[in-house]
């Protein structure tokens, strides 16, 4: 998979891309991730990516010659064009595993008021990761870019497993104990500790149920 990145801020992406499990996808060849500074494609003498809105107003509006001009720069095949804002449509769990089967992915990351409207025609989806406002769109497409990796057969080892995360299973996790057996007064449930896998599965569906009912009981009406 080749995951690129329109932004004006590229050096963002280099700890969190080249670290943890994100790393060790593109070490092994997985994936490939491209952060694409669109300012060197403003096409004018000024590098200019904004500029004031028709019509009159606050703020500024993300020209549309940059982000035409890097996307015919990378001329792609048939990638998924996802535009960073908070008005779009809310990132989940289902589109990460959606996202994950691609071959291309451009994330146009934009920190100004507004895209030009004629942005969206180069667009397949426009995406927000939930109800707050961030000053750009780079930190919301690191976040896409890590649920999505992590789905990608390959990236993450046996023992990392995805099938049982929270989400995944539409429920959250029911509760994990490792040793000590007793710490500072508090005890491991003995159900875990009798080697029943019967026993411990049925125990481990409640504790997911409870917890979900308490927690996220919309999960549960949202099928
Ligand atoms: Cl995708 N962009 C910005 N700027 N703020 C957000 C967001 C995206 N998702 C939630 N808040």
């Amino acid at each position: 998979m080749n995951i690129h990145y329109l932004t004006l801020f590229p050096e963002m992406y280099q700890g969190v891309l080249n670290t943890s499990i994100l790393g060790r996808a593109k070490e092994k060849g997985i994936v490939n991730y491209h952060a694409v500074n669109f300012r060197d494609y403003s096409g004018n003498k000024h590098n200019k990516v904004d500029d004031y809105p028709y019509g009159g107003g606050a703020g500024m509006v993300l020209k549309p010659e940059p982000v035409f001009n890097a996307m015919e720069a990378m001329d792609l095949k048939s990638p998924r064009v996802i535009l960073m804002c908070p008005q779009g449509r809310p990132f989940n769990q289902k589109m990460a595993e959606e996202l994950s089967e691609e071959e291309d992915i451009v994330f146009i990351c934009g920190h100004y008021e507004g895209y030009d409207e004629r942005i969206r025609t180069l667009v397949t989806d426009e995406v927000s990761i939930g109800d707050y406002v961030l000053t750009g769109g780079e930190l919301a497409s690191m976040t896409m870019t890590d649920a999505i990796v992590r789905l990608i057969p390959g990236v993450l080892s046996r023992e990392e497993s995805h099938q049982e995360d929270s989400f995944s299973t539409g429920m959250l996790e029911h509760p994990h104990y490792t040793r000590p057996r007793e710490y500072r007064g508090m005890e491991v449930p003995e159900v875990l500790l009798n080697g029943n896998h019967a026993l411990i599965e049925q125990w481990r569906r409640e504790e997911s149920l409870k917890r979900t009912r308490e927690r996220r009981p919309d999960l549960l009406s949202d099928q």
